[in-house]
């Protein structure tokens, strides 16, 4: 019996060997075939014409490019640590090929301004297959030229007036008080939980002007189940993550297209006068046919996206940076509480336009959105042949802008890993700072995510002191605190309020 196992095993090794041999072989052949077609040499024009060329650096493996390093560097706290290698090596601007396509990656501010700036004859969104199938065919992350310029129009200038900007407001309020009223001392919070849920309830009523309730509760579920399928393996079949996450986007559709029914019959009883109360509205009054059905219960449920995750985990960065830096968090708390004291005093509530004066708040929200990079950056595919400042970014090439490395960069932002609100007092927010990308698809909701974050500090700092357990940022696939971000958090004092102007703190 062991003589058997032996045996086995030493014939199981031999072959094993093989394999390896073999594999490794065909690798380093199809490496070469592989270097000789995408040319992984310098290709700098010499002659004496304008250097107009391919960036330089590497495609990497066969099939697989550079990803594998690309994703461990991801996963690692210094995700910028992959293009930092080859900014070294190769400059600024590289070439790679990342997730199946042939890319040039741009850590040039300039380079991705122009990248941001252009239209779709040069370049055209690009996203990862699991993600493109998900989304509705006709969402505003997909769709290009005059389609895309009117729908982002008419959502943007909703999200900037001052109507939404006070609804937001008042239901932020609502939403955070009800949810803090429930914490108890010593008890701990998961501030990434409970950001997630105040944040979805008050985009959803922004959306579709759906309350809390049994509806919203099977919409979030279903939302979730959405959710998890963005970054799956882009496999269709049932029992794959993606199936179920299509499935749960049918349900949602099917709600929402219910709620468009509903408003378009109220608006052929009665002509839909006064301003718009959600986007729905929005989109319905508009006159254009192109804004079918169809097409806005897609974009609905895509707009819910950033409710769910990038305006909580800005809030939640925020609270762990501040956490880390007392200082910081103390001259915010006295920021906050100066406020809340003087309209207390007037016997006011506090406006949108009180939030968005807290000149501290507005530059915590700023750093820790430089130092978050919640978006990491954003991919375009070239249309055609494209040259910007002297590199060539063939058509059918992508291009990735790499937000990160610039808001890192120790040129542009001195001890740019060190967590300093105070740097934004005298700095500009320039060309070099685009956590809300830039150009045509400029963030339409980026003072919405400023205003719920800063709702929610205000309420947090000058209701709560907290203590932090350990905690820490992941990266990838969507930035996140790993453990949720718990805190244990105790309630200050009521009539510390009378005794604020003495004693803050
Ligand atoms: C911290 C929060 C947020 C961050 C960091 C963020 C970041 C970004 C970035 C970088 C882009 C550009 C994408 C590209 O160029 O391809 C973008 C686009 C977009 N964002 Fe946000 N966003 C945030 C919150 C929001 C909110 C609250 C909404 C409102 C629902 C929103 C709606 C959109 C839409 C609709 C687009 C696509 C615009 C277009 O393609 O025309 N975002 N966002």
């Amino acid at each position: 019996m062991d003589n058997l196992s032996i045996q086995f095993s030493c014939s199981t090794t031999t072959t094993t060997l093989a394999t390896v041999i073999l594999l490794l072989s065909t690798l380093v052949l199809l490496r070469k075939y592989w270097k000789r077609r995408h040319g992984s040499s310098p290709s700098r024009n010499t002659t004496t014409n304008p250097p107009i060329s391919l960036p330089l650096g590497t495609s990497g493996w066969p099939f697989i490019g550079e990803t594998m390093e690309f994703i461990s560097c991801a996963y690692s706290d210094r995700p910028e640590s992959f293009m930092d290698k080859r900014r070294r090596m190769y400059g600024e601007v590289f070439k790679s090929h990342i997730f199946g396509h042939s890319t040039i990656v741009s850590t040039d501010a300039e380079v991705s301004r122009v990248v941001l700036q252009s239209d779709s004859k040069n370049f055209i969104p690009s996203y990862p297959r699991s993600l493109t199938e998900l989304m509705g065919k006709s969402s505003i992350l997909l769709i290009n030229g005059n389609l895309q310029r009117r729908v982002h129009g008419l959502i943007g200038s909703f999200f900037k007036s001052s109507h939404l900007k006070a609804q937001i407001t008042l239901d932020m309020q609502k939403y955070v008080q009800e949810s803090m009223t429930l914490w108890r001392d010593d008890q701990l919070i998961y501030i990434q939980d409970e950001t997630k849920s105040i944040a979805f309830h008050v985009l959803v009523k922004a959306l579709i002007s759906l309350d809390p309730g049994r509806e919203m509760q099977s919409l979030k579920q279903d939302f979730q189940q959405f959710i998890a399928g963005l970054m799956s393996m882009p496999i269709n079949m049932p029992g794959t993550q993606l199936y179920r996450s299509l499935q749960a986007r049918k349900r949602m559709v099917r709600f929402v297209q219910k709620v468009i029914q509903v408003r378009m019959n109220k608006s052929s009883e009665s002509s839909r006068a006064g301003s718009p109360k959600d986007v729905i509205d929005v989109l319905l009054n508009d006159a254009s046919e192109q804004l079918t059905v169809d097409l806005i219960s897609d974009n609905m449920i895509d707009l819910m996206i950033p409710g769910e995750d990038s305006v909580p985990v800005l809030m939640t960065l925020a609270v762990k940076y501040l956490s880390d830096c007392p200082r910081a968090l103390h001259q915010l708390m006295e920021e906050n509480m100066n406020l809340k004291r003087q309209k207390a005093v007037l016997g006011e509530p506090l406006s949108w336009s009180d939030y968005m004066s807290l000149s501290f708040t507005q530059n915590v929200i700023s750093e820790t959105l430089r130092m978050g990079n919640i978006i990491i950056g954003v991919m375009r595919k070239a249309m055609r042949d494209v040259e910007i400042k002297g590199y060539l970014i063939p058509k059918g090439w992508c291009v990735f802008t790499y937000f990160r490395s610039v808001h890192l960069d120790d040129n542009l932002y001195e001890w740019p890993y060190q967590f300093c609100p105070w740097r934004w007092q005298e700095k500009e927010m320039g060309s070099n700072f685009t956590p809300f990308g830039g150009g045509q698809r400029l963030c339409p909701g980026l003072d919405l995510a400023r205003l719920e974050t800063t709702i929610f500090l205000h309420h947090f700092v000058t209701q709560f002191r907290w203590v932090a357990e350990e905690d820490c940022i992941v990266n990838f696939p969507t930035v996140r605190l790993k453990r949720r971000m718990p805190v244990r958090v105790k309630r200050r004092r009521e009539r510390s309020l009378a005794q604020l102007s003495s004693n803050p703190t």
